[in-house]
């Protein structure tokens, strides 16, 4: 199966990437928890789907929160050991295995930076549903999506929206946040693209 997205090169994208700043998604997402005292008593639980080698996930240990943190990638998971201590590697949890076939445990917030659209529109739906329901009442999905304009689109290995789509498929949601960016520009990988991104946050009602 042909694919644009060059996902044998994962490490060198961590390089790249892995020591940036959150992404203003999870970061919306975590101040509306911290704004509205909506961790609840317990230490809160977050899964972070894709999460790379934890760009999002050091960030929510960061801040207090237990974390799931799912990758297909081993390298991704050792990343990120390698970044925290001991007493954040008590609230962390790992997987490293693909996300459409993991249980999710009830969350309050499930964050996924850049990785939802890596599945096929076959498995999409699916692993959507099983997100909702993963999902605690008054929890929060914090995530990217991708566009009909983006220029990957035509991999079958990629999920792509409509507007109409994004409005379907968050329709069982309140959205909190919602941007769409379009931009030509150059992917850390080197690659030049056309991206159509919808940045999300969105809540269980
Ligand atoms: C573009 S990177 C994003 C990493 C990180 N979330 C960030 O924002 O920088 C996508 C990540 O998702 C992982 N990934 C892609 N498809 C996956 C799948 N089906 N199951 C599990 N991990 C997957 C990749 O290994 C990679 O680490």
């Amino acid at each position: 199966m042909f694919s644009k997205k060059g996902t044998g090169s994962w490490p060198k994208y961590y390089e790249k990437t892995g020591k940036r700043p959150p992404r203003e998604t999870l970061l919306f997402a975590l101040n509306e928890f911290e704004k509205y005292n909506l961790k609840g008593k317990n230490t809160p639980l977050a899964i972070d789907l894709g999460c790379g080698n934890g760009r999002d996930t050091v960030e929510m240990l960061r801040r207090g929160w237990r974390v799931l943190a799912i990758d297909a990638e081993p390298s991704a998971i050792e990343g990120i050991n390698a970044r925290i201590n001991e007493e954040k590697k008590t609230l962390l949890e790992t997987k490293i295995c693909r996300f459409e076939g993991v249980l999710l445990p009830k969350s309050q917030l499930i964050n996924s930076s850049f990785a939802l659209p890596l599945v096929s529109p076959i498995d999409f739906p699916a692993l959507w549903k099983k997100i909702l329901d993963a999902l605690m009442p008054r929890g929060l999905v914090s995530c990217q999506l991708y566009g009909e304009r983006d220029s990957w689109v035509g991999d079958p290995t990629i999920t792509f929206f409509s507007r109409s789509d994004i409005d379907a498929l968050l329709s069982p949601l309140q959205l909190e946040y919602f941007r769409e960016e379009e931009e030509d520009s150059t992917t850390p990988r080197g690659i030049q693209k056309h991206w159509h991104i919808y940045h999300i946050v969105a809540r269980r009602s």
